[in-house]
């Protein structure tokens, strides 16, 4: 029988842990939340945040801005969006900054990222946090792989020795998860949605991680009887059902990268879409959000 992964159990776990380390912190977490735009997923990402801020009683802000206002050039060569970084930089009494990604428009999310305090940077992106991380020397990690290993650890999933497969290859979640594994000790095959013969690679994972953004790209006949298996895809699909909301709107589901049902069938242990990892990134964003007020 295939075990499920229960993101929101070990969330609620982590939220405890941060909970009592926030009664010791001595200097008051605050986190800053930059908005941009209207995308409606990073509208629900921003509000699941500041909701777990909520929770555990950690003071925050939400910087929003629509595209237009962000990019206004307030000073030569400074937009408006750099120039709020600059302020939450500045301000004492916020810990940590996140710039919620993907970046509308003709923002090079780099660029900004590379504007944020490395002291406050919750989400480790600044390339000082990445360097660090990638010696194995930084505080903090990046969430949603952070999130990915403590389900493997809670689970009792042993990693060393381990043929792992992520596919997927983005700065936040694929190039981290594949950095980590690797330092776990396990054998990291790193590939993506457009890797020739991509059955073939997820087909050698003990641990398969996708985290591709692509809706049902892992198959059954992609996965190993036996592997462990972490969907970190979250896509929003309109519902086949054509269930609509309060306000006469059609529902969106959130749809994982792996088919759960018949993955189900051959893997050992699985995560669920929704309930696995997202919860977890949550919870190790407070996390970081704790550790670096820590080290105020
Ligand atoms: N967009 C999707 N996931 C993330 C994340 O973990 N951090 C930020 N800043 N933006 C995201």
């Amino acid at each position: 029988m295939v075990k499920i992964i229960d993101g929101k159990k070990i969330a609620e776990k982590v939220f405890k842990e941060v909970k009592a380390r926030l009664r010791r912190v001595k200097h008051r977490p605050k986190l800053a939340v930059v908005l941009i735009g209207d995308d409606p997923a990073s509208k629900i990402y921003v509000n699941m945040k500041i909701e777990a801020c909520n929770r555990l009683g950690i003071e925050s802000e939400v910087v929003q801005l629509s595209r237009k206002e962000a990019e206004e050039m307030v000073e030569k060569e400074k937009s408006r969006l750099e120039r709020e970084i600059e302020r939450l930089d500045a301000d004492e009494t916020v810990t940590g900054i996140l710039v919620q990604l993907p970046l509308p428009g003709n923002f090079s999310s780099d660029k900004i990222i590379a504007g944020i305090d490395p002291e406050k940077d919750v989400d480790c992106l600044h390339p000082q946090n990445l360097g660090r991380f990638m010696m194995g020397t930084g505080r903090i990690a990046p969430c949603a792989s952070k999130g990915c290993l403590r389900l493997l650890d809670e689970y009792g999933i042993k990693i060393a020795g381990k043929e792992a497969v992520v596919v997927g290859k983005s700065k936040i979640v694929g190039r981290p998860m594949s950095r980590m594994l690797l330092a776990r000790g396990a054998r990291v095959l790193s590939c993506d949605k457009s890797t020739k013969n991509l059955a073939q690679c997820t087909k050698r994972a003990d641990i398969l991680v996708s985290a591709a953004g692509e809706p049902r790209l892992i198959r059954k006949e992609m996965v190993k009887k036996g592997a462990v298996v972490i969907d970190v895809g979250t896509t929003r699909e309109k519902t086949g059902s054509k269930k609509k909301s309060a306000k006469g709107k059609l529902k969106r589901g959130l749809i994982g990268d792996v088919c759960f049902d018949e993955v189900s069938e051959v893997a050992s242990a699985i995560t669920p879409v929704p309930g696995g990892v997202g919860p977890m990134t949550v919870a190790m964003l407070m996390e970081n959000v704790v550790i670096l007020a820590e080290n105020k």
